[in-house]
């Protein structure tokens, strides 16, 4: 190989590592629709959602316990929503504990689930793979 090619090639690779660099850490971070939706409160409320091991029955994203529904969608879901969601966290139901939470608590962890919402969908149900691989919701549940 002449040496010519030798660092055509060379300086040609490290040209698209850095343009592939580029377009990685530039791309699709500032567009999080999600990012509103992460308040002081909703923060709040993730932390409850850990103190209280919601997760040891209820899935996000599908991972989780499995003796409660998936709460990723709750608050979009067609027939349920934040006042839904809200009624079984203040007062439980025979299955789930009421763990006796104060109004506060209560609105932080609906906030939390209202961020939940916006960051996916679980579970997919009607799904399309796009050209370059990644897969999107078609239509809200
Ligand atoms: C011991 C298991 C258990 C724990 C812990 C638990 N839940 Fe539940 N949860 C359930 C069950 C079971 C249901 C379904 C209740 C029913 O239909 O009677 C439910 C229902 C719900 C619903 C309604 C979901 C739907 O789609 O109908 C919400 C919202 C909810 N739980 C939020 C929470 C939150 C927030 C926590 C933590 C503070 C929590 N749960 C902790 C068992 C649990």
């Amino acid at each position: 190989m002449s040496i010519l090619l030798k660092r055509f090639l060379f300086w040609g690779l490290i040209s698209l590592f850095i343009i592939n660099s580029i377009v990685i850490y530039t791309s699709g971070t500032e567009n999080d629709p999600a990012k509103a939706y992460i308040t002081e409160e909703s923060k709040a409320g993730k932390l409850l959602f850990q103190e209280y091991n919601c997760i040891s029955c209820h899935q996000i994203y599908g991972l989780g316990g499995y003796m409660g529904p998936d709460l990723t969608n709750v608050i979009s879901e067609r027939g349920k929503g934040e006042l839904y969601a809200k009624s079984f966290i203040q007062s439980g139901t025979q299955r789930m504990p009421n763990f006796h939470l104060s109004e506060n608590d209560v609105n932080a962890l609906t906030s939390y689930l209202k961020y939940v919402d916006k960051t996916g969908f679980s579970p997919v149900k009607n799904f399309e793979i796009k050209f370059d691989g990644t897969i999107m919701q078609k239509a809200n549940l």
